[in-house]
This record gives structure tokens, sequence and C-alpha cells, in this order.
């Protein structure tokens, strides 16, 4: 068969059709939003790259995830940039720390709202990268698995509701469970930034978490954009080291991917949409370039289509407001 008989416009022709028809659907319960609490009081901080998008102080982060919770985002990630950095990110580890603080003051305040503390090191090392840094200036994955599992441990005490360490070293999946299990925290799921790219897209986030490198690139822990093959290898392991969802970062570019690991995993699939991704749709509407509310749509449309099954946005409280419309 073929055309005249094959006319695939037949079921195009009105909104009714059109909506019967849709294969792919965003639902309000698949996002996932994105706060940066900065340490003092009453700061709400304008990210210049990200319109729209703040630093906040405990107090006003409080607010701010009220408002998501209020708009119906189920889930919200927490990035916390403290003022005292050091080459141990003891910040991280304090239980009096930033993060610990936020968290907390988020849980009393929406104990029903989800709240994912991302786990990393670079926030809160003077150097900025994710993992230590030995004298030569290599990153040492194994000793900082254990710090990662020392500030993974310190935001479940803190009552964060899932742990996401985005640091993309060796085993800190494996280290970070057996260091929850072993301390009373078997219930706390890992959401593992598996397949993270060393990607350009991640510029406008890194004023927000003051996590730019001090030297060098994060290119000997992050992947290489051109490969999908590891990215598969990245997943499975961190699958059969215990993560209970696992992420692809950035999203728009890595389709593909998102795909692929659908197809290979039996976890929930996230795909985090970047602040790269986020700017660049932002600064094209502020020019009257292109409809943002079509092009975000779209955008998380297409991530949805790939397979993600859930996906972290900076987008997340408007979308979720356009949906329940
Ligand atoms: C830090 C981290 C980054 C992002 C999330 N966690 C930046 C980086 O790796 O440099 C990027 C998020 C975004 O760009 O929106 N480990």
């Amino acid at each position: 068969m073929g055309f005249p008989q094959d006319r695939p416009r037949r079921t195009r022709q009105s909104d009714v059709w059109r909506r019967m028809m849709r294969e792919t659907h965003l639902t309000p319960d698949a996002f996932i939003y994105p706060l940066f609490v900065v340490p003092g009081r009453a700061v709400r901080h304008a990210i210049e790259s990200m319109p729209g998008i703040f630093q906040l102080s405990v107090d006003e982060v409080v607010k701010d995830a009220k408002a998501a919770a209020a708009a119906g985002v189920p889930a919200v990630l927490l990035f916390a940039a403290p003022a005292h950095k050091d080459a141990r990110a003891t910040s991280a580890t304090d239980p009096k720390g930033l993060a610990a603080q936020a968290i907390a003051a988020i849980k009393e305040a929406c104990p029903q709202l989800l709240l994912w503390a991302d786990v990393c090191l670079c926030g809160a090392t003077d150097h900025g990268h994710c993992g230590h840094v030995l004298a030569h200036g290599a990153i040492d994955n194994d000793s900082s698995i254990q710090t990662l599992a020392e500030v993974a441990l310190n935001y479940a005490r803190a009552g964060a509701d899932a742990v996401a360490p985005s640091d993309m070293m060796d085993g800190r999946v494996a280290a970070i469970r057996a260091r929850l299990d072993a301390q009373g925290h078997a219930t706390t799921p890992i959401v593992s930034y598996a397949a993270k790219f060393a990607s350009s897209f991640y510029g406008p986030f890194r004023e927000a978490a003051e996590s730019a490198p001090a030297f060098g690139d994060r290119r000997s822990y992050q992947m290489d954009p051109a490969n999908a093959r590891e990215a598969l290898r990245e997943v499975l392991l961190d699958v059969e080291e215990g993560a209970d969802l696992v992420m692809v970062k950035p999203a728009g570019p890595y389709l593909d991917v998102i795909r692929q690991v659908r197809d290979a995993v039996r976890v929930p699939v996230v795909a985090y949409q970047v602040s790269g991704e986020f700017s660049l749709i932002k600064a094209a509407a502020a020019r009257g370039w292109i409809d943002e509310r079509a092009a975000v749509l779209e955008t998380l449309t297409g991530i949805r289509r790939a397979g993600a099954d859930l996906i972290i946005s900076y987008f997340a409280p408007e979308v979720v407001q356009w949906l329940r419309a």
C-alpha cells in the first residue's frame, strides 16, 4: 500500500483527533525542580544567565520550595553553595552545614514535597572539582568516594528523601549505598547521575552553584559527548552498584542515549534538561525569536518520547501549571 490509500493526515484533521492520536504525554508528576541555596538571610540573588532562577538563602529557598509544591511539582533537587570552601569539602559533610540546614528547613515546611539532594564536592571545594585533588592535579577517585559517602549520609540524616551523586567518580554508588545502609538509611534511594557528559551546557549552572573548576576541566571524570556505548556501561555499573534511578545529563543533545538507556535497564530513567538548555530557550524567547512555551513543551516532549520517565527542568513549576490548567 501507499498513497492514495495511505493518508496519515486523516487522523490529524482536528484537535480531537490529534489529542487521541498522541503517543507521548507530559504529566506533572514527572517533573523535578532544581533549587540553589546560598548563605545569609533574605538573599534572592538573580542568576544573570538563567532568567527567573535565583540563588536563595535558607529562608527564601523554603518559600520557593513551598511555591513549587503549591504549583504541583512533586520533587525538588537541592544544590548548595556554602561560603566556606576547602580542599576536603567539609561544609558538605558538616551536619550544621548549609545544605543540611536547607534540607531540614525545606522538609519541615513541605513534608510532602520530595527533596532530592545533589551529592557532589564541587560546590564545597576551593578548587571546584567534584573529587579530591592530588598534588599533581589529578582527581583521586578512591578517597573521593569515601567523602561523597559522608556527604550522602549527612544529607540523609538531615532528611533528604533521596541522594543524587553527580560527581562521576567510579564506585560512588556502591560506597554511598554501603555507608547509608550501615548507618540506618537503607530506605534512602540513590538517584545516580549515571551518564553525565562533560558538557558546554553546564556553563550557566556553574554561576548558580559557584562550582566552576579553578583549573583544568572535568573531562577526566565526566563522559566524552561522543560516547553512547560507554554511557550504557556507566549506567549498567551504577544499577549493579545499587542505583534506584539512573540519569542521563544533559538531555536535549543526548536523546539517543536516553532511548538506549531506557531500553537497557529496568529502573526509572531521569533526564536533566540542564542550565544551558534552559538559557538557550530563554535567550531566544527574550528576543522574540522563538515562542517560549511552545519550545519548552516541544523539548520536554522530545525528552519524554526518547524514554525519560522523569525530567529535571528549570521550567518545572511553569510547566506543571500549564499542564494542570
Ligand atoms: C555538579 C553539577 C553540575 C550540574 C549538576 N551538578 C555542573 C558540573 O558538573 O559542572 C549541571 C546542572 C546544570 O547545568 O543545570 N557536579
